[in-house]
Formats: C-alpha cells, structure tokens, sequence
C-alpha cells in the first residue's frame, strides 16, 4: 500500500519549471499566441509604372508601383497575413498647400486598392488617411501660417476616406491626429453608402522620433516645426485612454496605439479599458533599431524580432502592423 504524504509537510519549494521542462508542455502553458492572422502589412504604392525600388531605409521595403503590386503581395497572401495598409505618394510635383492629391479617385492608393480587392480578395485591405505626403508643407492638417487648421482639415480627410471606400477599402485608418476626424469620416461614409466600411483609428499616436525612417519612405518630413501640437505627448499615458474613449465615442471600429515597443503600458491600459480590439504599429524605428542592431551582429534578428511581435500581443493587441510580416511568418515556421 502507498504511504500518503502528511499534509503537515508540504513542499515548500514551488516548481514553475515543471511548466517548462518540454515545447508541449510550454506551448500548453503559454499565456500569448502568434499567429499569421493577426498580422497587417504595410504597403507603399507609389504613381507610375514598372516600379519597385527598395526603401533604403526600411529593410525588405519597397516603393512599388500598381502595375508591379503583384510581385510584393503575392508572398504576403501565400503567407496567410490578415491583410495590408496601403500608403501612397503623389505624383511628382503635385504636392500643394490643401493636398490635392490626397482624394484623387485615379491616385496611386484608389488604383491600388481596385487592383488588390481584385487579385487577392481574401486580404483586407485598410488604407491610411492624412495629409502629410499630399501636402507641400508636409504637415497632416492644412496649415496657415504656422498653425494647424484641425477642423478645416476634416472634410478634406473624410473626402479621403471616401475616395478609398470607393474603390473598395475594408478598412480606412485616419492617422493624422486632427480631433473629430472619425466623426467626420464615419458621417461621410455612411451619407456615400459605405456604412459596412470599417474605420481604425490611430487613436493614440505619440509625437515619436522612431517615425523618421517612414518619413523618408514617405517623402513627409514636415517643412517646418513638428507634429507636436498634434501627436501625443510621450510623458502622457493616461491621456491615451481619454483619446481611446473619443474615437469610440465617434465611430471607431478598431483602435491603434503607435509606436508600439516604447508604448507598451499605454498599449495595455488602452487594451483593458476599451471594448473596441486595439491594434498596434511597430513602426519604422523600432524596425529599424532591430534591423541595424542584427546587422551588426549584435542580435539575432528572428529571436528578437519574434521577442518584439509576442511583447505587443502580450501587453493587448489583438493585431501588429509590422514590416516583419513575412520573416515573422517564416519564423513562426509558415
Ligand atoms: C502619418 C503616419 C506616420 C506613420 C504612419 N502614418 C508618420 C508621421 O506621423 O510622421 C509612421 C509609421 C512608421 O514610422 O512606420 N501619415
């Protein structure tokens, strides 16, 4: 007969190792998961045509014109990714003062998300909403003098959103920080018929340096000042959760904090208090960082860049915009 232990001696010794001692027993256990599906690409479509450069500053990123789209999706489709953000640029020497070019129906994103709702119908295709690369000033809002007219800018930006969900957008992403602008692009959709058109919102949005590598890709330095007066203050978290509650409150489907690495407290604080998903950016920076610090040799780019994708779903998101999409696929062995 077994003896049975006196419960007067227990183990004192508490043993979480027993939880990791093998990859079934730690894939049982593991609290966080990542999969393709959770994954957003994003895209820079560029006018023209037989174009694809690569971005310098932006590792495996390129400049791709409609005509060429194919050659850089086709592996993100055949990847299983939820879906891809597209960016564009104007024509050259169209930059002006209201951004014309932002609501051209035969502009680079309208034509781009036509032809990608035709060749891979199984991805969602989301487009991003500002100014910046429209404008000759650079800056997200229409500006005069030196100041930024955030309520003249709306009707410019919901006649964005409009142009995309016209050509077939699932999902239009104003990041441009102007207040009520998802009010107003949520009116302006639904007024054209689009009320099925989704719209996520960089709701929390910080004045960061880590954007400067997409700001060369996207040719949207400011010319003056910085976005400060528009983009969120990094010394405020709690203001995050004021600027969640507003675009809900207006309209959006889909939240996003941005950056991600730097921002991951605000990420979960926002994740916790609001009842929309939150998605997050790993923007260009944090990408950069990775890329440089493993060209270096200082890091091992899959370990790190998987560590960086399980931390931002860790702290909430149920998304990541990332560049790494398709490394981060091939990583977690698709
Ligand atoms: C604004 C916008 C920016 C990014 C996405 N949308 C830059 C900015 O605010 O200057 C940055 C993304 C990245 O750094 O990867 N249109």
């Amino acid at each position: 007969m077994p003896t049975v232990p006196s419960l007067a001696a227990p183990d004192l010794i508490q043993r979480p190792r027993r939880l990791r001692a093998t990859t079934a027993m730690r894939d049982l256990a593991a609290e966080t998961d990542l999969t393709p599906s959770r994954l957003l690409q994003p895209l820079f479509v560029v006018p023209g045509t037989g174009v694809k450069r690569p971005i310098g500053t932006l590792r495996g990123q390129f400049h791709v014109s409609v005509d060429r789209l194919d050659e850089v999706v086709e592996p993100l489709a055949r990847a299983g990714i939820a879906g891809l953000v597209v960016f564009g640029l104007p024509r050259a020497g169209t930059k002006d003062e209201r951004g014309s070019g932002a609501d051209d129906p035969d502009g680079a994103v309208a034509r781009a998300v036509r032809a990608l709702k035709a060749a891979f119908p199984q991805l969602l295709v989301a487009t991003d909403v500002c100014l910046d690369a429209y404008t000759s000033h650079g800056h997200c809002g229409l500006v005069e003098g030196e100041r930024i007219l955030n309520d003249e800018t709306l009707p410019r930006l919901a006649s964005m959103a409009q142009v995309h969900a016209d050509a077939g957008a699932d999902i239009v992403a104003p990041s441009d920080m102007m207040d009520g602008r998802v009010a107003a692009i949520r009116t302006a959709l639904d007024a054209a018929g689009h009320a099925d058109t989704a719209i996520l919102s960089y709701a929390v949005k910080y004045a960061s340096s880590m954007y400067q590598p997409f700001r060369e890709a996207e040719e949207s330095v400011p010319a003056f000042g910085d976005r400060r007066s528009y983009q969120m203050d990094p010394r405020n978290g709690r203001e995050a959760l004021r600027e969640a509650a507003l675009d809900a409150a207006e309209g959006a489907d889909l939240l996003m904090v941005k950056p991600a690495g730097p921002y991951l407290d605000v990420l979960a604080a926002v994740a916790r208090a609001s009842d929309r998903p939150v998605l997050a950016y790993q923007v260009s920076g944090e990408y950069a960082m990775l890329a440089a610090a493993a060209e270096a040799g200082l890091l091992d780019w899959d370990r790190a860049l998987l560590e960086a994708a399980i931390g931002i779903r860790r702290a909430g998101a149920a998304g990541i915009l990332t560049y790494a999409c398709l490394d981060l696929v091939r990583i977690l062995g698709g």
